[in-house]
């Protein structure tokens, strides 16, 4: 097929509304959306990046009464992460409603939902008029596209239109949170903190996945943000240190740091890091780069996030 470019909200919905498969821009990465009442359409998306029919989606909304189309109950929790965070970068997984198809929840009785708080993806959202499933716009085990050349890259020809937006803000995947039992559990690090969460509903938990057979959060079981180069963690650098060569390098901190790189980046914060990374990443493997050489961060805020990143990609 031939992938259609547009910058036009309402012409990307059109695709959406007759079952075709759109990329989007989200303030997080671009996702690839399909309506999730459409078995066809899911099948479709599944089938073009290539992911895991185990993985459930998440679906995404642009008005917060759309939860109702979704889930059949949430609870106090549950609305109180609504109240907080949506619009924005959270996840919520709530028992779902019988009116969602089992291969958009890879035949769990549960559904993510959020609603994106970036322009473009609620204008896109709101056009398309029913809850859009989208998970990270990216073949299964790439790091996910966080502008829309890199949606070409890995997509060129196996999906109807990309919805051409800026680069993503954030950078990293949403937090995500199950909130189908009293207690809520984080099951994926992102832009809001444990520490936001738990200041909102302070018995928040914190997963600790031990059993790779039956993880509470699926995706976490699959390959994920792999570049092709071999991703190194390092602590801080010191002058003259034994680094392979042909190699790159990405952190935080003064410029003088990353000589002797073929190739390297140095942020001035862990936002900047966070927003960075997918992207640094993939320009590694356009230029050939073998290894990567990344620099750890300190757990709080979004460095919780990059963190679990890099040790995916590192794995
Ligand atoms: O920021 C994001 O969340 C992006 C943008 C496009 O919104 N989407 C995204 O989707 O990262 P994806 O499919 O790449 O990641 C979804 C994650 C997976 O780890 C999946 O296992 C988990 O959410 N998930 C989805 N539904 C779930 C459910 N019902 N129960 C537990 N985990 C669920
Ligand atoms: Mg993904």
């Amino acid at each position: 097929m031939n992938t259609f470019l547009t910058t036009y909200p309402e012409i990307a919905a059109e695709y959406i509304k007759q079952g075709g498969i759109v990329a989007f821009p989200t303030e997080t990465v671009y996702g690839l959306g399909a309506n999730v009442f459409d078995e066809t359409a899911v099948a479709k998306l599944f089938e073009a990046k290539r992911r895991p029919p185990d993985n459930p989606l998440i679906a995404h909304i642009a008005q917060i009464e759309q939860i109702k189309e979704l889930t059949s109950a949430v609870n106090p929790a549950g609305q109180a992460f609504v109240r907080s965070f949506f619009p924005g970068p959270l996840s919520l997984v709530l028992p779902k409603s019988p009116r969602v198809p089992l291969i958009a929840t890879a035949g769990l009785s549960t559904i993510g939902i959020r609603m994106p708080e970036s322009k473009l993806a609620h204008e896109f959202l709101s056009a398309c008029g029913v809850p859009v499933v989208a998970p990270s716009a990216n073949l299964s085990g790439r790091p996910s596209p966080t502008t829309w050349r890199a949606v070409l890259e890995d997509l060129e020809g196996r999906i109807d239109c990309i919805l051409q937006g800026d680069e993503t803000e954030i950078g990293l995947e949403s937090t995500v949170v199950d909130c189908s039992d009293d207690v809520p559990v984080l099951l994926r690090q992102g832009a809001i903190s444990l520490e936001e969460l738990r200041s909102v509903v302070p018995e928040t938990k914190s997963f600790e996945c031990t059993d790779v057979e039956a993880p509470r959060s699926p995706g976490q079981k699959h390959v994920h943000y792999k570049p092709k180069a071999e991703v190194v963690i390092v602590g801080l650098l010191n002058a003259g240190g034994g680094f392979k060569p042909d190699s790159a390098y990405i952190g935080v901190g003064e410029k003088g740091v990353a000589e002797g790189f073929l190739y390297s980046k140095v942020c001035g914060s862990v936002e900047e890091y966070a927003h960075s990374l997918y992207e640094f990443l993939r320009e590694c493997d356009r230029k050939g780069i073998r290894t990567i050489y990344c620099q750890e961060v300190a757990e709080d805020g979004i460095g919780a996030a990059v963190m679990d990143r890099l040790r995916r990609a590192a794995a």
